[in-house]
């Protein structure tokens, strides 16, 4: 299918192409996941979380399911972002209730155990997942490929696991910047490369997950998230030059702005806690928007629920957008909201 008519078939790639729907188009960050009790029951079934993203069967079916209940515009891969530093050599495990596990980068020595570039052997099952979803997904429905960001994924990497701020990769940004330098690079391009593969596979989009760029302060966050990102970008590109890329700064605020810099994005992803206006204000309009309704505005439903999703439609008037949430679903989500949300956006 040439981009064109992929286009006009998916209302999702129009809008990220810039060209404003008059019903925005809708997907919904971990729109899989615990929230659905079809997914608790195919969870079940794999031991580990790990051993679930690395079989098609139960990722495609995971992708699909949000699609066949709520008929959303774009369907997510079904993976996480920690796979990556998996397949560069770094154990990596889920504790059920605790999050992620990962041997921490401490030093030179634990770097030099990284693989230079990750095993694609490993990562096999994902790009099979892709190429199994380009087959089953609905025509009207677009297929996402993601990663995290470098530095995302590297403080995930340097502290083992989830922390409230990031700290521990923090301080080690600040000690050791050489080598953090040298962990941030690697990053950048095996995620590019790791993009592309998805895009080979069928992927009709991507989108870089920078969950944990608000804790850096202004001289930071240009080293360590715009010129990553950039860098990604510009790699990824050469490999799939016509690809919407979506960044997600999540708590960028007014840094935002840092990101009309970098060249080939198609979509900035806004947090809960940014006035679409002012962000609409930082980014030129070649840029479409998605967002931003609060996670925790779709827990509570009813008026909280509706005023919110008016005024997040009031809120990017005027520009291309793709609805979504602020950040993630959240496991204690009722579906019987999402219903709502579908309907007060489609009626
Ligand atoms: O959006 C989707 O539906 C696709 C699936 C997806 C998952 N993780 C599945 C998942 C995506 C896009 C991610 C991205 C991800 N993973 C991010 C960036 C987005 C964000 O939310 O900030 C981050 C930081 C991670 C790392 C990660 N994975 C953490 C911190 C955790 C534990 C916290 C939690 O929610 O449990 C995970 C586990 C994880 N990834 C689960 C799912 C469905 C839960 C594990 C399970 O079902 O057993």
């Amino acid at each position: 299918m040439t981009a064109s008519t992929a286009q006009a078939q998916k209302p999702f790639l129009a809008a990220l192409a810039g060209q404003r729907q008059s019903i925005p188009p809708i997907w919904l960050m971990r729109q899989a996941g615990r929230y659905l009790k079809e997914y608790r029951e195919i969870r079940a079934t794999a031991r580990t979380f790990i051993d679930f993203c690395y079989t098609p069967a139960l990722t495609v079916e995971a992708t699909l399911q949000p699609i066949r209940r709520f008929g959303f515009d774009a369907a997510i891969l079904f993976s996480d972002i920690l796979v990556l530093p998996d397949a560069l050599g770094q154990s990596v495990s889920f504790e059920t209730g605790e999050g992620p596990r990962l041997s921490p980068i401490a030093d030179e020595a634990s770097f030099a155990s990284l693989r230079e570039e990750p095993d694609w052997t490993r990562l096999a099952p994902v790009f099979e997942t892709v190429a199994q979803l380009s087959a089953k997904l609905p025509k009207e429905t677009a297929l996402i490929g993601f990663c995290g960001a470098p530095w995302t994924v590297a403080s995930y990497m340097i502290a083992g696991h989830g922390t409230p701020d990031q700290a521990p990769a923090r301080l080690f940004a600040y000690r050791q910047r050489e080598l953090f330098q040298r962990i941030i690079d690697r990053l950048a391009d095996a995620s590019a490369d790791y993009l592309a593969r998805q895009v080979a596979a069928g992927a009709e989009a991507v989108q870089i997950f920078d969950s944990w760029s608000g804790v850096l302060p202004p001289e930071e966050f240009e080293r360590w998230c715009v010129a990553p990102i950039a860098r990604l970008v510009k790699r990824f590109r050469a490999q799939a030059p016509t690809t919407p890329i979506i960044a997600f700064p999540r708590g960028a605020n007014t840094y935002l702005a840092k990101f009309a810099d970098i060249d080939g994005l198609a979509c900035i992803g806004l947090d809960t806690a940014i006035d679409p206006k002012v962000a609409a204000s930082l980014l030129p309009t070649r840029l479409a928007l998605q967002g931003n309704l609060d996670p925790l505005a779709l827990i509570a439903g009813g008026r909280a629920l509706d005023e919110g999703v008016d005024r997040v439609l009031s809120g990017f008037e005027g520009r291309a957008h793709v609805f979504n949430l602020g950040h993630g679903i959240l496991p204690q989500t009722p579906v019987e909201h999402v219903e709502r949300l579908m309907k007060r956006l489609r009626g």
